[in-house]
């Protein structure tokens, strides 16, 4: 009887939670989530406890996982970002700031007396992973639109120039999705003769479409990175959040360790890894392809063209660094934020133009936007 309530209940609870979310998912317009996934041939693996357990590159004991896929979608992505030819390892993470964590520790490794610049555009987890790594840091100024401030990063620097340099370069800032180039920090090391640095690029949103940006801006391999993350459920789509980071394989060779009770080596973070958000990556490269990827970034530059011309009919003040997915207005009236789901910082708030955003959404937010200027909110 209590067992047939609780069934009773339980499905009843999941309902309305089902409701709920299909009824505020298509309202997340401030938040950078791509919702135009569907991913239900891959149901079936739901039924098995896959984990990628250990470093994807060495195979476990374990074998209910997706690494050779998890492989896949590692070797794509060093190829995209222009890794050199056998200087390359990675693994898919469970979000962005795993992947900064992983890039700021091999980094630490390295150059265990290093001092970490970043913009004060910064990600709020990268000074948590710092704290947690105990790392000695500097935020450096940014400019207006969110890009560091190469001439106070070059003075701090100078500063500081006895000391090995980290830099965590920030593709696509959270609020503006402002670009830092890697070339212009790389440049920065040659003039003041600094041979000991690491850039670690944090390409949460930008990263995973950056290379299909014309003119290609400057930040994976080729360009100076030491390693690079990048979000896997923001441009590419994922129902659970993942990542990705990619680094030179002779950094990871420096702190990896057998272990002999997985039969693998404990080179991530976790020990047990998510196995099916591999499937879920590996599944959409493969159906994309670099040619659907680039598809994928020019739809949404053009939605987010049409956003932002449609935004400055009604504020004026609506601005977007070039050729990204970000529009910035000053933060609307609260009932606003709430409805769009939108974020905001030092009242400012910005729309994101994910891929599943159709113009019918920006239409209807401009809508309530112009109605509420309307009002005097
Ligand atoms: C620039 C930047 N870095 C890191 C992160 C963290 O990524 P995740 O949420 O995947 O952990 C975000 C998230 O929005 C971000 O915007």
């Amino acid at each position: 009887m209590e067992t047939e309530l609780m069934t009773a209940n339980s499905s009843k609870v999941i309902s309305e939670m089902l409701e709920r979310i299909s009824r505020t998912s298509p309202m997340t317009m401030g938040y950078p989530v791509s919702k135009d996934f569907d991913y239900s041939e891959l149901m079936p693996f739901l039924q098995y406890p896959l984990n990628n357990v250990g470093d994807p590159f060495i195979a476990s004991t374990y074998t209910v996982g997706s690494r050779e896929l998890e492989k896949e979608v590692v070797a794509f992505f060093s190829k995209l970002f222009r890794a050199g030819e056998d200087n390359w390892w990675g693994y898919v993470t469970n979000g962005g700031s795993e992947g900064n964590l992983y890039g700021l520790y091999l980094a630490r490794e390295l150059y265990p007396k290093a001092i970490v610049y970043y913009s004060e555009a910064t990600h709020y987890s990268v000074q948590k992973n710092l704290h947690l790594l105990n790392m000695p840091n500097i935020a450096i100024r940014s400019q207006a639109s969110g890009e560091i401030d190469y001439l106070d990063l070059e003075k701090t620097i100078s500063i500081n120039r006895q000391v090995p340099v980290i830099i965590l370069a920030n593709i696509g800032t959270t609020m503006t999705e402002a670009r830092d180039d890697v070339g212009k920090m790389k440049a920065i090391f040659k003039s003041m003769a600094i041979q000991h640095h690491y850039i670690h690029v944090d390409g949460a949103l930008s990263g995973s479409y950056a290379a299909f940006i014309e003119p290609r801006p400057a930040f994976d391999f080729a360009d100076g990175a030491d390693s690079i993350a990048i979000s896997g459920h923001k441009f590419l789509g994922s129902p659970i959040p993942c990542g990705l980071v990619i680094a030179k394989k002779s950094h990871r060779d420096r702190i990896a360790r057998s272990i002999d009770y997985i039969g693998s080596q404990d080179t991530t973070i976790s020990g047990s890894r998510n196995g099916h958000t591999p499937l879920f990556l590996w599944y959409l490269i493969n159906k994309l392809g670099v040619e659907g990827l680039r598809k994928r970034t020019q739809d949404c530059l053009d939605v987010a063209d049409y956003a932002e011309a449609a935004l400055k009919q009604v504020e004026p003040l609506a601005w977007r660094n070039p050729s990204t997915l970000t529009i910035s207005i000053p933060k609307p009236e609260a009932a606003l934020v709430k409805k769009w789901q939108l974020a905001s910082e030092n009242n400012w708030a910005h729309i994101i133009c994910m891929p599943g955003m159709h113009k019918e959404q920006i239409d209807a937010f401009v809508k309530d936007l112009k109605e509420s200027k309307i009002q005097g909110n």
